[in-house]
């Protein structure tokens, strides 16, 4: 028996209606798009995202950056495992070296991915091309095709494209939650004449405007398809949460049988309902939520 190729997709992903008495009371209709179905290593938009940047680095081995929970870091590791790949992955943080590996990098270092720890103030300099050559150097990985922290490239944002694509004639609405971006600057880009994309970023900052266009204008030439921010669903910043969130996030696996990741999905969720009770969305509107990641390994880091 031939074992069953491990990087074919599941695509198009699928696409479920679920009852929510909190947005049926308002007359709207809410349904889940589950890219974090698509494979079972590579989850959610990591498959959009990485697939064109894995062919564009015609087998040279990857290099690319992260935090010490990065699902992209984990995802790039996972893909280096699958094709063989050698991968490099660049850690936020010196002080890690020193430490027992948490589980997200232990998952990298068991897919293979070698580890190269820098400071903080090198990290927030990475694209700036001298710091990126020097962190190369030392990591030895002055061959590697680098992809971006998050992913985000264009190369990235045009493989999510077809996530758009793939919920034309499907929602008036698609919303998706949003750390670099890309996967808003390319869904948006796919949708059709009448759909609107709304991102809800994790982050602080409110940057992430002006860093979409760019996105958008590398990928596609200038800003695509109609897409807007609601910056109020961050609940501190990237990696934090609260107990309301974990108390939404429970609620939403008990009430619909579906794992919620924490730092992403959980806010763009808890932010749809918000919205749906502030009337945000006109009576009759369908909604696609971008089911975007898993929880790993099965609970989370703890709140910050
Ligand atoms: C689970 C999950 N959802 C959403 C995103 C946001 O994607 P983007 O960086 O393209 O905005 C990420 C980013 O890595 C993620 O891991």
């Amino acid at each position: 028996m031939t074992s069953p190729d491990p990087l074919v997709p599941r695509l198009p992903s699928p696409l479920q209606e679920v009852g929510d008495d909190r947005f049926e009371r308002y007359g709207l209709r809410l349904l889940l798009k589950r890219d974090d179905l698509i494979h079972t290593h590579l989850i959610g938009n990591k498959w959009r995202k990485l697939v064109p940047n894995i062919e564009a680095a015609k087998g040279r081995p990857l290099a690319t950056f992260g935090g010490a929970y990065s699902n992209h870091l984990r995802a790039t590791a996972a893909a280096g495992r699958l094709l063989r790949l050698p991968t490099v992955g660049v850690v936020r943080g010196e002080e890690l070296a020193d430490r027992p590996l948490n589980p997200s990098l232990a998952r990298c270092a068991a897919d293979g991915m070698r580890l190269h720890f820098v400071d903080r103030s090198t990290y927030r300099r990475k694209t700036e091309p001298e710091t990126l050559a020097a962190i190369l150097r030392a990591a030895g990985a002055e061959e590697a095709y680098v992809v971006p922290e998050g992913g985000s490239n264009g190369a990235a944002v045009q493989g999510c494209r077809a996530l758009g694509e793939e919920l034309r004639g499907h929602a008036d609405v698609v919303a998706v939650a949003c750390g670099t971006g890309g996967t808003l600057a390319g869904l948006a880009a796919g949708l059709t004449a009448g759909q609107r994309a709304l991102g809800v970023p994790v982050l602080r900052g409110g940057f992430l405007e002006r860093d979409i266009q760019a996105l958008q204008e590398r990928a596609f030439g200038g800003r695509t398809g109609s897409w807007s921010l609601d910056e109020r669903f961050h609940f501190g910043g990237y990696a934090r949460t609260t107990p309301e969130l974990h108390g939404f996030a429970q609620d939403f696996e008990d009430r619909h049988g579906l794992p919620v990741e924490r730092l992403y999905v959980a806010k763009l969720l808890y932010g749809l309902v918000a919205l749906a009770d502030e009337g945000a969305f006109p009576r009759g509107t369908t909604i696609a939520a971008v089911v975007t990641g898993r929880p790993f390994p099965q609970g989370q880091p703890a709140s910050r």
